[in-house]
């Protein structure tokens, strides 16, 4: 039996010097290289068209010379042409959805999976958690790599954890009453809906016993921050992850900073590009997000394109590195009339005004050649119809200073925008219809 409590130390590569680090950064890199060269043909390919070798890189500065890589070359090699290793090895399979086409499908040797499992870990205490916690975890199960990465984290740190998945609202509300958990780990989005359910049961939700929330896998703001941390009386972290780079866990956000997430850069080494051109920026630029991968066996990632915007900032509450807060995916910037516009600066908005709640939906339809933008909210539980108008009018007049768009606004009762369970979709997109 492990020790309790052994996981509830920082691990010694936490405390390291920026040299130890990068001394160990270094050595991994380089046999990353060559494991994805030796065993994975669209990487071979790739290197050799570009005239470069894994031998080639002395430095880590070296990395910016090797080529990058997309989902496409995911979805290509379709379903496990990019594993390294042969299915004898691979203990699991997770896959993400995506919007259109093939899911992208990845893979885990039984080290891989230990290894997620510990950065997982590692998150948890980042956000203030011990063994002796019990976790939610309403991630969804399944394919999606939320649910069973946060369950094998919880478990490794020697927590208790309550698997209940995404969905059966009601039935969440129920269990966190009758269980008592200490930590949450969902989505932001599907907290706010957990957090009506638990009002409509007649809970105050400050009074529960929940300590820290752990909410990621879509971008969210710090006003949704302040927000569910008044509602639920906890402390909000954030963890950022994805599929292709192993799954929620490769950054968490210490709690005693809660400065943007800490990026467990002794397994995912991060890069920030210039998404038109690739070029490689300083620390501190905002840019793309690419990964490359330093202990992956079944799917090495080399220069990963996440097409997450955001930028690397130096560590504080740790040696490693943070990353800010994602404004959003390149692939979800709206360009209103010429003006770029990611969803999460309408949500900072919709958190400023008076009287609305923070469900939204952003719907963008075509009248002639002009694009038009609705905002659909919600007024907050309890606030007067009579000031339906005036936080329309609010809200409109805020996006139209701060971000520079003119928005239609509905406020609609309670229940009219569309509850996630899971990733909430923010955008419709009538113009693609
Ligand atoms: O969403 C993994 C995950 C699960 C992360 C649970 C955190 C918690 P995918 O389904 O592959 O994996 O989606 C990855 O989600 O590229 C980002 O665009 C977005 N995303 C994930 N975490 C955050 C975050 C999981 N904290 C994609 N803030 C990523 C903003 C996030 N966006």
């Amino acid at each position: 039996m492990v020790e309790p409590g052994k996981f509830d130390a920082l691990e010694p590569i936490e405390k390291a010097s920026r040299d130890e680090l990068q001394d160990l950064q270094i050595k991994r890199l380089k046999w990353s290289l060559q494991h994805a060269y030796d065993n994975v043909g669209c990487y071979r390919k790739k290197f050799d068209k570009t005239g470069i070798h894994p031998s080639d890189l002395k430095e880590l500065g070296d990395l910016a010379k090797f080529p990058l890589t997309d989902k496409h070359d995911l979805r290509d090699n379709y379903p496990f042409g990019m594993f390294a290793v042969s299915m004898d090895e691979v203990v699991r399979v997770h896959a993400s959805s995506g919007t259109t086409g093939k899911p992208v499908v990845v893979g885990y040797t039984k080290n891989d999976i230990d290894i997620w499992s510990r950065v997982v870990a590692r998150s948890i205490r980042a956000a203030g958690g011990t063994h002796k916690d019990k976790i939610h975890v309403a991630y969804g199960y399944g394919l999606f790599t939320g649910g069973l990465g946060a369950h094998y984290g919880g478990e490794y740190m020697g927590c208790t954890v309550i698997p209940m998945s995404g969905g059966q609202t009601e039935k969440q509300a129920q269990l966190i009453q009758d269980f008592d958990p200490d930590i949450i780990m969902v989505t932001p989005s599907y907290m706010l809906s957990i957090a009506d359910e638990l009002e409509r049961q007649g809970v105050d939700c400050r009074r529960l016993k929940l300590r820290v929330g752990i909410f990621g896998a879509e971008p969210w703001t710090d006003s949704m921050r302040e927000n569910l941390e008044l509602r639920l009386a906890i402390d909000a972290v954030d963890i950022y992850g994805l599929s292709e780079v192993m799954g929620p866990g490769v950054a968490q956000e210490c709690v005693e900073a809660k400065d943007g997430p800490t990026i467990w850069e002794d397994h995912f080494y991060p890069e920030i590009i210039h998404p038109e051109t690739g070029e490689v920026l300083a620390d501190g630029e905002e840019g793309e997000l690419v990964f490359t991968s330093l202990t992956k066996e079944a799917l090495p990632v080399i220069r990963y394109r996440t097409r997450d915007l955001t930028r690397l900032l130096p560590g504080t509450a740790r040696t490693m590195r943070r990353m800010d807060r994602i404004t959003g995916r390149s692939d979800d910037m709206l360009i209103i009339r010429g003006v770029n516009v990611f969803p999460t600066q309408i949500e900072e908005q919709i958190l400023k005004t008076d009287s609305l709640a923070p469900h939204y939906q952003i719907e963008i339809t075509r009248a002639g050649n002009l694009d038009e933008m609705t905002i659909n909210v919600e007024l907050s539980p309890g606030a007067d119809n009579a000031v339906r108008a005036s936080s329309a009018g609010q809200l409109q007049k805020h996006i139209k200073d701060m971000i520079g768009v003119s928005a239609k606004i509905n406020v609609l009762d309670e229940g009219g925008v569309a509850r996630s369970e899971g990733k909430a979709k923010r955008v419709i997109d009538k113009r693609k219809l």
